[in-house]
């Protein structure tokens, strides 16, 4: 099972308490930490978050500041926790306007994390579908006979994605909104949605078996008929 995150909701939640948005930033990731724990436990493949769309570039320059120097220390403190669990990690985005501390961070992660057997856990960073799409569709050029898993593969070249990955099942977004914020659109043609009024820091393992309970009360067709009405 293929789960993907828009974790929205840190400026609100710390704004609420009268503390600066970067404080909801800073509780966000310790949501993350407990997320990936439950998701690995509940037997989970992928777990994808989007930790920073392309669009977050337009944020005022402390606010990106202080989201990149929390990727790095989580990778710094998270990456050997992930290994205990046969976690491997993934960055997926734009790779070529990040810090060059950030990358090597990034390739020392992936690099010590790859030989897990476990959940794969994907972090988007510097990532826009419509770009990855674009990109994807410019180097297959005039290839008429491209099939959907070719197209997908090129996205993962593009994307940096390591691994072959399936499409996204469950797409949960938090913060009370409800929209698709240019994350995995192409992944995401099939995916049951779970919106959560909760904002991101709040998001627990209680909210997270939540929104897997919901899915599992899906019926999935894919276009198809349900075997009841067959
Ligand atoms: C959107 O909420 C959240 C982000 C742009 C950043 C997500 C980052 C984290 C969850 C923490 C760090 C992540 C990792 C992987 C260590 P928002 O700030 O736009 O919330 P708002 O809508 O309430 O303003």
């Amino acid at each position: 099972m293929h789960v993907a995150i828009i974790m929205d909701g840190n400026g609100r939640w710390a704004t609420q308490r009268g503390l600066p948005r970067t404080a909801g930033h800073i509780e966000g990731a310790k949501a993350v930490r407990a997320v990936v724990e439950t998701a690995a436990r509940a037997n989970v493949d992928t777990l994808t978050l989007y930790a920073f769309s392309s669009a977050n570039w337009s944020r005022p320059t402390a606010e990106i500041s202080a989201l990149m120097r929390l990727f790095g220390q989580y990778l710094f403190t998270e990456t050997r926790r992930c290994v205990e669990q046969s976690i491997r990690l993934n960055v997926i985005g734009r790779r070529d306007r990040l810090s060059e501390n950030l990358l090597r961070s990034i390739e020392q992660s992936e690099k010590s994390s790859a030989a897990g057997s476990g959940m794969l856990l994907r972090l988007a960073v510097d990532y826009s579908s419509q770009h990855s799409i674009l990109r994807a569709a410019q180097r297959a050029g005039r290839d008429a006979d491209l099939s959907a898993d070719a197209y997908q593969r090129l996205l993962n070249e593009v994307d940096h994605c390591a691994y072959s990955v399936s499409a996204v099942d469950l797409l949960i977004r938090t913060g009370n909104e409800r929209r698709l914020s240019d994350f995995l659109l192409w992944e995401s043609a099939f995916a049951e949605l779970h919106f959560s009024d909760c904002l991101w820091p709040d998001f627990n393992e209680q909210r997270f078996q939540c929104a897997l309970d919901d899915y599992g009360g899906r019926q999935r067709r894919f276009g198809g008929l349900s075997a009841k009405t067959l």
